[in-house]
């Protein structure tokens, strides 16, 4: 009798641990992300997050198995794994103030590439074209009509965006952000949430870092809570947020109830 298996996860994390001399900052973490799915990760500050973020895509030196599809990228470079399809965003902003919003997103396109001579294009007043593909994307974001603006000059939720669209530009399967929401208003978050659902339907996966609540309850199908560097919660978003174990890392700090988000 044919037996149904289930479909392989995108990404597979098994026993990930980083050190930073003393500091355990990943302790043997072990998560998957379902192919087509938003996963959240959340943890209070110092738990992890951008750590895990780093090792994944290869900036922090790490031991344990990242499984990426069919490939094994714990061993490869920064580059190689983003030519594999995995891209990120960076906590500190990874968007150039003095150029346009059009050439920070070009500079993402060729990331898995030519970025470099991307860059040198700009810099040189040689700007590219973007794909059909990325024109697409700006329009989808409701970046076109400032396509043309310079970062600096956009409002931060813009920015935030424009950081997004420079990482989905390069065409990933996987996008990792480190908190896209952080110096939004609840209004822009709300409308960041509505784009991220629309990136994730269009076929691209996420792992969202956040501490907007309300982003991360209402956008992911799944909930993987750090603290100290180790997992203490993985589930459904309301059955995690309920957790004794996740309200316990939370004391002290801000985090509604359930009630509170209903
Ligand atoms: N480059 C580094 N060198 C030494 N220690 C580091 C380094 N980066 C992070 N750490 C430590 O590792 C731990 C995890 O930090 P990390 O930045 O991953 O937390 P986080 O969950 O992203 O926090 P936040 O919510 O504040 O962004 C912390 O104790 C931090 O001080
Ligand atoms: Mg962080």
């Amino acid at each position: 009798m044919a037996q149904t298996t289930p479909e392989r996860p995108l990404l597979q994390v098994t026993d990930l641990t980083v050190r930073y001399g003393g500091v355990v900052a990943l302790d043997k973490v072990s998560l998957s992300v379902p192919r087509g799915s938003i996963v959240g990760l959340i943890g209070p500050n110092g738990a992890g997050k951008t750590t895990l973020v780093d090792a994944l895509t290869g900036f922090a030196r790490s031991t344990g198995e990242v499984r990426f599809g069919d490939a094994r990228l714990d061993r490869e470079r920064p580059h190689t794994r983003a030519r594999r399809g995995l891209a990120r965003t960076f906590q500190a902003g990874n968007i150039f103030d003095d150029l346009t919003v059009e050439e920070n997103i070009l500079i993402g396109e060729r990331r898995r590439s030519a970025w470099l001579s991307t860059a040198w294009a700009i810099l040189s007043g040689r700007p590219e074209r973007p794909r059909p593909e990325t024109a697409r994307l700006v329009e989808s974001l409701n970046l076109g009509e400032v396509l043309q603006a310079q970062v600096a000059e956009l409002s931060e939720g813009r920015r935030k965006l424009v950081s997004v669209a420079q990482a989905l530009a390069s065409g990933p399967e996987l996008v990792l952000l480190d908190e896209p929401a952080a110096g939004l208003d609840s209004s822009e978050s709300a409308w960041l949430g509505t784009q991220l659902r629309a990136v994730r339907d269009s076929g691209v996966t996420i792992l969202l870092v956040d501490h907007d609540m309300d982003l991360v309850m209402s956008v992911c199908d799944h909930v993987v809570v750090l603290d100290f560097g180790k997992v203490i919660a993985n589930g459904d978003p309301r059955t995690v947020l309920e957790d004794p174990k996740v309200v316990a890392a939370y004391l002290g700090s801000v985090i509604p109830t359930v009630e509170e988000l209903a």
